[in-house]
This record gives C-alpha cells, structure tokens and sequence, in this order.
C-alpha cells in the first residue's frame, strides 16, 4: 500500500507478545500497512472501480481515495458496509476511520457508523458498548483520522464498518483496526446465565452484560464478560467504573437454581490445543456467602468425542483475604478442541469474572524471545491462591501467551517503570531545586503555581493495573538490577570518553529564571568560567520600557523591552547593527526581589556565563542590573520575533504564496536559517553546553534572516501545548527530546542534535505542524519507548514536502537510536553548508 508510516502505535508494554490486555493489545491489523490484502477486503457495493473496497484503507490515497458504497447510505436502510476478513480471530481494541481526502479533491466522510463483527462468517454481531450504544461517532472531515476504543472489545475474524447518516447522503470510507492476534483461540463459551443477588440495600445483577451470543436461561454460543479482559474489583457492589448497576463486572450464580451443586460451563475452542492452564478470575468476598469454587473437574474433548479421563483440581479455599483473584488450574497438557468444566459451590454465590485459557507454547516460536532475558528466577508464583491487589482501577486482563511471554512482558514493565520513576524523580527533583525566581519591580505577584510539595510517585497507582496481572517477582522491587542485566542499559549508562556526557548531578544547576533548562552546563567549565570578571555594565533601570511579556517560568519571566541609550553600554563589536538613538528591543529576564540567596547566587553564575557566550548566532548579554532588586539580565532580541512566529507567518514560495499574497521565504534562506541554528549549537557544544530546549520557538529572526539561538523558557502560553506537563508539574518539550532524554533524564550534546534534527524539521514545514501533531503526549512517550526497543515499531516525523532527500538523511541521522552515532554540530553544519553552496 501506499502510507509507510503507521500512525498510532500505542503499543508499549510487549516486544513481540501477543497479548489481550485491551490497553496493549492496539497493533494496526494492516489496513494502513497493507499486510491486509486486497482479496480480504470486500464491500455490500462500490461507486466504481476506483472507489472499490481495496482503497478504503486508512492513510492510503490510492485511487479515488477511499471506498465509496454505489448509491447514497439512507437513514433507515442501513446495508452499505466494508468488510475486513482477518483470516485468523483477533482481539480488536481500537478502530479508525477516515473520510475520503483524495488531495483535497474529496469531501465525503461517515459522520456516523456501526460495526458488526463475526467470528465464523456466517452468524454477525453488532457491536454495542457498554451502555448498548450501537453507533460510533465517526469522522468531521475528510483527513483526521478518528480512533475510537470498542469496550468491550470483539474477538473476530470478520469486523464491517457500516456508515450511519442521519439523513440521505454520499459516504465514503477508509478504516483501520487495531488489536492482536487471539491466541487463546476461544470461540465460544455456554453457561447458565447470571442471577440476580438481593442485597437489602439494592439488587445485585449478575448478568453477562456484554455477552454477544444467545441468553436464554442458558447462555450460548457467544463471548461475553468472561473475555472482555476486564477483571472485576474485590468488592462486586463497587461497579461505578462503567457507570453500571453493582455486580456488572461479575457473571454469578446462586446454589439453589443449581441442586447439582456445580455451574458447568463449556468452552469451544478453534482447533485442537495441547492445554497447559486455565485461570479464573474470582470472587471471594465472603461476608456476602460468596467463595472461590471448592472444586472444579473438567472434561475434554477431541474430535467429536468427550474423554473418559477427567481433571479435578480443589483449590486453597481462603477465609481470611475478601479479595479478588486468579485460580490457576492446571491442565496437564491434554489436548482438546472443547473443554467442560464444573465449578462446584463452596458457598451460596460463586462469581468470575474473567476465565483465560493457555495452550500450545511450543507452537510460539523461541526467536521472539530475546536471548538477554531468561532468568529462572523470574517465573511468576502460580500460586492458586495468589493474591490479587486490591484498589479501584479498573483490571485488565492478563496475557494470554504462555508464560514465557508474560515473563518478558513483565520485565518490558518493570524496565518502563524504572524507566519512567527515574523521569519522574528527575523531573521532580528538578521542580523543587528550580528556586531562581524574578519578577519585574513594577509587577505585582504573577506567579500562578502552587508549588506543593507532594513528591511525584503516583506512578504505583496507574501501574496498579498491571501488577494485578502480572504478579510482581522479588525483581520488581528493585528494578535496578533488571535494568542492568540489559547490555543496551549497561552500555548507555557509561560512556567512555566520547561525546561527553554529564549524569544530572554533575550539572551545575544553572536553571534560566524563566524556570526553564537554560545552559545545563558541566561543573568542570563552570570551574574554568569562574574567577574572571564579568565583562559586562550595569545598566540604569529607568531606561527599560516594557512592551510585552515573553516567557514566565515557575518563579521568573522575560519581558521584552525597549532599551533607550543601549548604544553607550555595547562594545563596538555591536554598534554596527544597531541604529543609533533609536530606542533597542531587548529581552530581559529577572529575578524576583524576594528570591532566596541560593537563587541570588545562580542568577550571578547564569550572568557570568551568559556574558562568556560570543556567538553571532548566539543570543548575547548585553547588560545588567544587578545593584539592586530585582536582579536583571538585559540580552539582546531580534526584531522578527521568534522563528516559529515568523516562518508560521510566511509560505514557501510558489503558485499558492503568490495568489494568498503571503510573504515568502526561499528554500536556500531556510537551508541559511538552519545552517547558522548548526552553527551556534557548534559553538555551544565546543562549550560543553547542553541547551536541553532547541526549537524553532528558541530562535530569534533578525534582519536578513539572521538567527540567534535563545532560551525564553517553558511556560510562554503561545507554546503551553509544546511541553508535556508530569502530574502537572513538571514541563518538558517531550516532542523535541530524545529517547534517553525523555526515559533516562539524559541531557547530551546527543540530545541537543536530536532536538536540532526536530528543529530542522519544523522550519521545513514552515512551522505549520508541531511535531507528531497526530500523537497525543502519551502516545509521544509510548513511540520513545519504541525508539528505546529498535524494532522498527518507531514512528519517525515524516519528510516535510520541501525537504530533500539528502536534508531528511540529516534528520534522520539526528534521530539515531545510539546517541554516539549521532552526527555532531559541527559535522551537521558542514552538510548543510555544503547543501546550501
Ligand atoms: C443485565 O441486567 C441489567 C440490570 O437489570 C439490565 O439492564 C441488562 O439489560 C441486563 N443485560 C442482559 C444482557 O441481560
Ligand atoms: C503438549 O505439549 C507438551 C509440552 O510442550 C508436550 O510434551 C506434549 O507431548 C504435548 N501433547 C500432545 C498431545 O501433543
Ligand atoms: C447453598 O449454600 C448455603 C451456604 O453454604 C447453604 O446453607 C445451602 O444449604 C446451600 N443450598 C443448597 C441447595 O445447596
Ligand atoms: C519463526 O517464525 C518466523 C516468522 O513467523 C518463521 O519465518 C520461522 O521459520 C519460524 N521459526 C521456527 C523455528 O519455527
């Protein structure tokens, strides 16, 4: 197909496995990818060859661009629809669709659609969510991709996309699914339908709400509850998750309709499996007269025969601990297409809510698992009576590969957790050790943040959900030594004399008063810095005119002003560019007048080293105010504005600027702008200075497209969206960092390149996009984890229209996994010289 670029590759958590945890499982099936085939791909009707089924996949415009049903889609005769076979059942989590773009030339969409899924190809399901809504909220227009979660979640081979208008009108359609292959090759469960309990407070219902077979008295033929991969909480009354009645998370069932004393339920498998284990999730809140079942004996059948032989297994019957968990029953490696099993009462009431099935390991094959991780020491307890944590979140479901799988899936976490702590401790350590606080004297009090003090480590509670299903190994506890036994760790964590690399703590914590990373620097050339004089004068305050805000930060802000009498103050290297008794634009960042002496102290240093910068494509210290309060630092700026603004303002030559009437910039004057970006990160890292926030909103613009690299830190509103807030505190510019910035905290010269091959890539774009517009935050931070693993599941920013091939190899080279394989700034701006000449 056409599109290279898989668009939202959540995936995070599995290398390889195929698992059924619905916030996991979101791999595209292969609309987009074309691993779909066009013979699978088929329609009620089509409007033309060129608007056949083949092309209603999602980012592709190949012929008309879309799949378009022959006739308009009436309100009240629904019977247009695409229909995808998977040829094997799936577990799909996620769907989108698109309208049909066609370059601009289309402008048709679904506004609306339903899907109906089947997993034999003759008995067809509408899928409904939780609330029993049928229709999904489709597309707006023809070129945003809208993905939307199926929770429940369907288990098929077969899905169709059915549009849905409100009133007569053409629709045309691109769709992709999103999930994993079904490896536990349930096909369908039959149970006795769940009862209803009478609490005297209100009626408990027990039903399996989203089964999508036959309910009668008895339940057939469908999947239901007990494989949505939603785990029910300790306490059934407590369903407030889905808005639902108490007890929807639990199909139930009460001794007396059961003179047996057992609740059968069989479950029909795709083909013949070599069963190792079945867990059921249960309920065990015994003050309500509900336990796990005393006993479970399971029949087996091959062919079309049920065996003789059958397997009985009594669980630990637990009165001590109410909470909810995984009986796990061994299954001996029988083999078997169907199995029946009956759960006998141990109490009045016996409630599941999730039942999974493990078979065939063998048929996995070994080269997906990695040869670094494989430590005995790692299995999971397969007590039947572990111990399922208790809190409010919702559950999911657990991996249904066999347990080498969950093994790694466990250590992916458990590194990612790791991973993420440390960013969090970063992030956090670097809040409350950012105290350089300003404000300007005639300022009231500006600063909005309320700078609590609880620490950043929630992250226990959203990672709750996984350590539910995946029991936590004595590892878990100390994440450090796992990471270690990965040589990619080991090897990024000691870098020997190459580009240098500075752990957090030998940074001089030199934060901008705009709160912001200014100049991360090394403690080594601050040593060197220090002892001269600062060259630079004291400035008369009065002069200062404000103008207009530029940054504000935690505690401080940059207001740009106009300087009258600058021209006394410059050296001569500057006057040339300046007319004289014209009043200077300048920014000015400042300390607040009540900021504690250590702020005082890094202010100074900030000032000394500022004044050491010369650069012509670095922003310079001009002056400053440091006889009193509050202290400021007077540096230059450039009278177009920043270079995000200014490209933002302007076209790339051509038909469209010349009809529009915009002002244009030349491809060789962005390719200048860039070169001279290069050149004064050149001169920054010759420095060792790590600048830890490049961006085109970084850059000034001056006359002649001159550029000066800046800092106006984090928090101007104009880029709010740029940053990533953590718990809402912390602020990073996730989508210009690199991966081991975001995942270790670590800030290299590397990492200023891979930012640079950002920039370069919003000047090319003319800064119309910010960079992965199509991702949210989350997603950002999920494609670092892809950049971290290398398996070609990364999503790189794609090559802007402008750009030629040998500039997109430039970026591309930024954007290298190994930080050491990344070009230097001095290499980058010999290419882009070279490039421009
Ligand atoms: C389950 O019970 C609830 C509450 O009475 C009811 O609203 C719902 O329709 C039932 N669902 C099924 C599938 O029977
Ligand atoms: C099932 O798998 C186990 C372990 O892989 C193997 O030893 C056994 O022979 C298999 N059983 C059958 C019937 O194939
Ligand atoms: C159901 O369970 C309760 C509590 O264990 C018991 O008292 C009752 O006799 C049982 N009823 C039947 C029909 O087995
Ligand atoms: C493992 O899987 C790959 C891809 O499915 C296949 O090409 C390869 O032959 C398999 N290897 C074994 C040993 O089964």
């Amino acid at each position: 197909c056409c599109v290279m670029i898989e668009i939202p590759l959540f995936v995070i958590l599995c290398i390889n496995t195929e698992c059924c945890v619905p916030d996991v499982c979101r791999y595209p099936l292969g609309m987009s990818g074309g691993q779909i085939r066009d013979e699978d791909i088929s329609a009620s009707s089509q409007w033309s060859e060129s608007t056949a089924a083949r092309h209603g996949r999602l980012d592709c415009e190949e012929g008309d661009g879309a799949w378009c049903p022959e006739t308009t889609v009436e309100p009240d005769n629904l019977k247009e629809f695409i229909q995808i076979d998977l040829n094997l059942l799936h577990f799909i989590t996620l769907v989108g669709t698109q309208g049909r773009h066609a370059g601009g030339m289309g402008n048709e969409f679904a506004q609306m659609y339903m899907i109906k899924y089947s997993r034999d190809g003759s008995r067809w399901i509408s899928w409904r969510n939780r609330q029993g809504k049928q229709v999904i909220e489709g597309n707006r227009n023809t070129y945003d991709t809208v993905l939307r979660d199926l929770d429940p979640p369907i288990i098929a081979r077969f899905v169709r996309f059915m549009p849905v208008t409100d009133h007569s009108m053409n629709v045309c359609m691109r769709v992709e699914l999103y999930g994993c292959k079904w490896l536990d090759g349930l096909v369908s469960y039959n149970a006795p339908a769940g009862e209803q309990m009478k609490l005297p407070a209100f009626p408990v219902f027990f039903n399996d709400s989203v089964y999508d077979g036959a309910i009668t008295h008895m339940m057939t033929e469908g999947l239901g509850q007990l494989s949505d991969g939603v785990m029910g909480l300790d306490d059934f009354t407590q369903s407030h998750v889905y808005q639902a009645w108490p007890g929807y998370d639990y199909v139930g069932w009460n001794n007396e309709s059961f003179p047996s004393g057992f609740v059968e339920i069989m479950f029909e498998f795709d083909r013949p499996r070599n069963f190792t284990t079945m867990k059921v999730h249960c309920n065990n809140m015994f003050s309500q007269h509900i336990k796990i079942f005393r006993q479970v004996v399971c029949y087996f059948r091959s062919d079309s025969d049920w065996e003789s032989t059958l397997l009985s297994f009594s669980p630990v019957v637990d009165e001590n601990d109410p909470s909810a968990r995984f009986i796990t029953v061994e299954l001996t490696n029988r083999m078997a297409n169907a199995i029946k099993c009956q759960f006998y009462f141990k109490d009045a009431w016996m409630l599941f809510s999730e039942i999974t099935f493990q078979s065939d390991r063998a048929m996995y094959n070994t080269t997906l698992v990695p040869p670094t991780i494989g430590s005995p020491t790692n299995t999971p307890p397969d007590d039947p009576t572990h111990k399922i944590d208790d809190s409010n979140t919702r559950i999911l479901i657990g991996c249904l590969v066999a347990i080498i799988f969950i093994l790694l899936a466990i250590i992916i976490i458990i590194l990612w957790r790791q991973v993420w702590q440390k960013l969090m401790e970063k992030a956090s350590r670097r809040m409350l050790d950012d105290e350089l606080t300003a404000s300007l004297s005639i300022q009231t009090e500006v600063f909005g943040y309320n700078h609590s003090q609880s620490r950043v480590t929630n992250e226990q509670e959203s990672n709750a959900a996984y350590e539910r299903i995946f029991p936590l190994g004595p590892d878990y506890q100390e994440p450090s030594r796992l990471i270690n036994k990965l040589p990619e760790f080991a090897q990024s964590s000691e870098e020997p004399n190459g580009a240098p690399h500075y752990a957090e703590a030998d940074i001089v914590n030199l934060q901008g008063v705009t709160g912001s990373n200014t100049y991360a620097i090394p403690a080594v050339t601050l040593d060197l810095l220090s002892g001269k004089d600062v060259a630079v004068e004291e400035f008369p305050r009065k002069l200062l005119t404000f103008k207009e805000k530029l940054g504000e930060g935690q505690f401080g802000e940059v207001h740009l002003c106009e300087a009258e009498g600058m021209q006394e103050f410059l050296h001569e290297e500057y006057l040339f560019d300046i007319p004289e008794d014209q009043p200077v634009l300048v920014a000015v960042k400042m300390l607040r007048s009540d900021a504690n002496g250590n702020a005082r102290n890094d202010f100074l240093k900030e000032i000394k080293i500022m004044s050491r910068l010369k650069d012509p494509n670095i922003i310079r210290l001009l002056a400053v105010c440091i006889y009193s309060n509050p202290l400021c630092m007077i540096t230059e700026y450039m009278e177009n504005g920043d270079l995000n603004q200014f490209l933002s303002r302007h076209e790339p030559e051509g038909q469209l600027a010349l009809l529009s009437n915009t002002a244009t910039v030349s491809f060789s004057n962005l390719c200048y702008m860039a070169t001279q970006i290069a050149s004064g990160m050149k001169y920054l890292s010759s420095l060792n200075f790590v600048h830890r926030d490049l961006a085109t909103r970084n850059c000034l613009v001056g006359k002649n497209y001159t550029i000066k690299i800046a800092d106006f830190g984090m928090s101007r509103n104009l880029y709010s969206g740029d940053y990533y807030r953590i718990q809402g505190r912390a602020v990073l510019p996730i989508r210009w960092m690199s991966w081991e910035s975001i995942l270790l905290g670590k800030f290299t010269t590397a990492s200023d390149v891979w930012a640079f091959g950002v920039t370069l890539w919003e000047i090319l774009n003319f800064c119309k996009e910010q960079p992965y517009s199509q991702l949210t935050d989350e997603q950002v931070i999920e494609n670092t984890g892809e950049f971290f693993r290398d398996q070609k599941r990364q999503i790189y920013l794609p090559q802007p229209v402008l750009c030629s091939d040998s500039l997109y190899k430039i970026m591309l080279s930024c954007w290298r996994r190994n930080a050491k394989e990344r070009p230097s700034f001095q290499e980058i701006h010999r290419r882009l010289s070279d490039l421009e000449s």
